[in-house]
């Protein structure tokens, strides 16, 4: 078993550099699917999310190579199957774009339903509207949904239930080589849909629209290679903003694009957090006391959903009661539980935690429950008195580059300790 080992109350001083965007990434290395010549990608980040999904496509018959460790070459010309690997697709929850990639190329896919965090049901009813839509039967059977369009792939109009991140990225990617204009409404905006689309645009498809309510995708014969480069992770971004405020340091994070963490600067200047923005690096400083606010998670540009478990740790540390409503996900509150391990005073019923600020927590063992309620209690024991190991790091790993790494150049005591078999600390106490 692996852990982190993490003595609190050290004021985080200096600079961290921002990864490329996660969610962008393990959209953008299947829909190499759709191109013919090498895709050579930029400022990926190296996650195991990431070291899963390259795996897949080398599995499928793509030939990657790793140029250096953030750029890799994807050629997926001569892939030689369209039934994604079972073990290891279900253990990504962005495996299922690997079903709107392989539609799109070869009008047939075969991939296990998606994997990942879980937090309440994962449907993915929506993606199989837009599939349906476009000409192509869906069906989920042993184990993979089936997707096929023999007749090939039509464009149509699509109007989506819900604002789906995952529905949204796979309809464009099932849409762009297809036969004329699919219009497809009521979808997400987050900066990765963008950073998707501009991908696809940069090897030769023709989307507008990304970033707005509405992407129209004119379908085109083929997507040749190119260069591309990977957005900034808004996420990671934000986790180390509200770690700096936690710990009442001044941290200038580096490689951002300031407008997609606008959601998040807002709140933190609520509590009373200076954020200054620079052109692609924001300056966090917290010298008051934190102020309680209330959070309400929504799709982009609302505060994300995969921000609340860091903000709920921050909102500990403040002073007063704070609620927070999750409305994106049915139950992502899991990690509740071990911070009330720390001394945390919350209350969870339904949608809704409150949270009464108690101003410190105390270091305990703790589990990862996913990847952002990791990340969250790394950061409730940067900022809690004593020492705080957080397990099941791996949730963590898969999302969050050189995260000790980092953490310690800006004078965090964290360290990834290695306990063998048998005689991990574990919670009897
Ligand atoms: C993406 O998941 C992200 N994952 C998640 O981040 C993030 O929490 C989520 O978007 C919301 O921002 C990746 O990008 C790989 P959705 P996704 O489809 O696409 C409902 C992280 O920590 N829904 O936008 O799976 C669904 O139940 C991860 O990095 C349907 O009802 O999320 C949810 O309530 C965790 N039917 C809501 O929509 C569908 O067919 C939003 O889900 C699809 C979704």
């Amino acid at each position: 078993m692996t852990k982190y080992v993490i003595r609190g109350k050290r004021q985080l001083q200096g600079e961290i550099t921002i990864s490329g965007a996660k969610n962008a990434a393990v959209a953008i290395i299947p829909a190499a699917i759709l191109v013919k010549g090498v895709c050579r990608i930029e400022n990926v980040p190296k996650i195991s999310d990431v070291t899963k999904m390259l795996e897949i496509l080398k599995e499928m018959g793509a030939e990657v190579r790793l140029v250096n460790s953030s750029c890799v070459e994807i050629d997926c010309t001569h892939i030689r199957t369209q039934t994604a690997p079972q073990d290891m697709a279900r253990s990504i929850r962005a495996s299922y774009y690997l079903a709107g990639a392989l539609l799109g190329r070869f009008h047939h896919a075969k991939v296990p339903p998606p994997g990942g965090c879980y937090f309440g049901v994962r449907p993915v009813d929506q993606h199989f509207k837009g599939f349906n839509a476009l000409g192509a039967t869906t069906d989920i059977q042993n184990g993979y949904m089936l997707v096929d369009a023999p007749n090939g792939i039509r464009g149509a109009n699509i109007y989506l239930d819900v604002v789906s991140v995952g529905a949204t990225i796979n309809i464009m990617l099932a849409a762009t080589l297809a036969d004329g204009l699919t219009v497809i409404e009521n979808v997400a905006k987050e900066p990765h849909i963008v950073d998707v689309a501009n991908f696809l645009n940069s090897m030769g498809a023709r989307i507008s629209g990304a970033g707005t309510d509405v992407i129209k995708v004119r379908g085109v014969k083929e997507l040749a290679g190119g260069t591309y480069t990977i957005i900034p992770d808004q996420i990671e971004a934000g986790t180390y903003m509200v770690a700096t405020a936690a710990t009442g340091g001044e941290v200038l994070i580096k490689n951002v694009i300031p407008k997609h963490l606008e959601c998040i600067t807002a709140k933190l200047i609520e509590m009373g957090v200076t954020v200054e923005e620079r052109d692609d690096a924001v300056l966090v400083r917290r010298a008051v006391p934190l102020r309680k606010t209330n959070v309400k998670t929504m799709p982009y540009p609302g505060f994300p959903t995969d921000m609340q478990p860091q903000a709920v740790v921050l909102l500990c540390y403040a002073q007063g009661t704070s609620l927070v409503t999750e409305s994106v996900w049915d139950n992502r509150y899991r990690y509740v539980d071990e911070l009330k391990r720390m001394g945390a005073n919350i209350q969870v019923d339904g949608k809704v935690a409150v949270i009464e600020g108690i101003g410190d927590l105390t270091g305990a063992p703790v589990k990862a429950c996913d990847l952002r309620a990791g990340a969250a209690m790394v950061v409730a024991g940067l900022a809690a008195s004593g020492v705080t190991e957080v397990e099941d790091i791996s949730h963590i790993e898969r999302g969050y580059e050189d995260l000790v790494e980092k953490l310690k150049s800006v004078g965090a005591d964290i360290t990834r300790v290695e306990v063998p078999d048998g005689t991990a600390l574990r919670r009897a106490q």
